[in-house]
């Protein structure tokens, strides 16, 4: 019997279509191989949604993208569209994705690659053994709370509901139950109301996780010890604010952004998958962009919306294998190394699974 799994696709702007061919054509390879079909249903979002439609997130995607399995997203923006008022930007898409389709649970992953660990900026003792998956708020906080413009002022609000904290800190405790059992909050409860209502909510649910060690650490000194020994860190949760920046900053300890993939969950397993990094217009169709990050995103897809470990684990080992066989984008390569583009590089993935 063959397994059918529809996959809404976001292909975006910039490099999100040269990036997103090179992960469908992997699972693809990955179907054949273990018998399921992925049908993949183009939408459009961002920046190339705007000039088509006028609005940076039609109806028709958040249906289509409610009718599917799961959803795939390259990437949205560029300096084009960065002049239109905030609702109607390409970023104001994917905020409108996440919030219509309720995903709040943003899961980072930043770990190292030892074939990659040269392209850190930090000191190859500092990042050994670094593995530690971000889990942010993603639906809540400053992002979401009331935004006003006065004559002479302007305002975001940082608010956060008690089911909101309840139900993402749950997230976080049941990832770190799955991994080496530890979970660092991060919050900034010595200034802000909000930070102490994150952490007493935290604790709380901590009670049903009496295996799991919690520790609590504000956020300036989260960034800190991220880039001072980032060893430390198991697993992080974090409102979505403090999530953007340190999930950036995790990411640079890895070496490249262009590395890191990252998933947007919902309760019952549907989530929307997408490379960390952005649309990078200067490079879009060039055959140079990194495709791993998006590739390394349908593993997740693979794990946590189609319960498909093995088929996850053939695609991880697939793109360590490319790596170890020496082959590089540009982003990745020291010099010496055997620089190939975009879609060779999905080529040697799909070959080596
Ligand atoms: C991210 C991005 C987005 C965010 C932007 C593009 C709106 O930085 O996914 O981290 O801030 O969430
Ligand atoms: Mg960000």
């Amino acid at each position: 019997m063959i397994n059918i799994y529809n996959i809404a696709v976001i292909k975006g702007d910039g490099i999100g279509p040269d990036i997103v061919i090179e992960a469908e054509k992997v699972l693809e390879k990955i179907g054949e191989k273990f018998n399921h079909e992925f049908i993949f249903t183009d939408v459009l979002m961002g920046g190339i949604a705007i000039d088509k439609t006028g609005v940076p997130l039609p109806d028709e995607t958040i249906k289509i993208c409610k009718e599917s399995d799961a959803v795939l997203l390259g990437a949205i923006g560029g300096e084009k569209w960065d002049n239109l008022p905030g609702n109607l930007r390409p970023e104001a898409g994917l905020l409108g994705i996440r919030k219509a389709l309720g995903l709040y649970a943003n899961l980072r992953p930043a770990t190292i690659n030892k074939n990659l660990a040269h392209s850190s900026t930090l000191k190859p003792e500092v990042i050994e053994n670094v593995d530690i998956m971000v889990v942010r708020e993603l639906c809540g906080g400053m992002y979401f709370g009331e935004k006003k413009r006065g004559e002479n002022y302007a305002l975001d609000t940082e608010k956060y509901y008690d089911f909101e904290v309840d139900r993402i800190a749950r997230t976080a405790f049941e990832i770190a139950k799955k991994r080496r059992k530890k979970l660092c909050s991060v919050d900034k409860a010595n200034v802000l109301e909000s930070s102490r209502f994150w952490r007493e909510r935290v604790k709380n649910t901590a009670k049903d996780f009496e295996d799991i060690e919690l520790s609590d650490m504000y956020v300036d000194n989260a960034a800190m010890q991220l880039v001072r020994n980032p060893g430390q860190f198991d697993v992080i949760v974090t409102s979505n604010m403090f999530g953007d920046i340190l999930s950036d900053e995790a990411s640079m300890i890895c070496g490249s952004i262009g590395m890191l993939p990252s998933s947007s969950l919902l309760e019952d397993n549907f989530g929307l998958y997408e490379p960390i990094h952005g649309s990078a217009p200067d490079i879009a169709g060039k055959n140079i962009a990194n495709p791993i990050a998006t590739v390394l995103s349908c593993a997740m897809m693979l794990r946590y919306t189609f319960n498909l470990e093995e088929e996850a684990k053939a695609i991880e080992n697939s793109v360590n294998k490319t790596l170890e066989q020496g082959y590089r984008t540009k982003d990745i390569a020291k010099t010496g190394e055997n620089i190939i583009g975009t879609t060779e590089m999905g080529d040697k993935i799909r070959g080596n699974i």
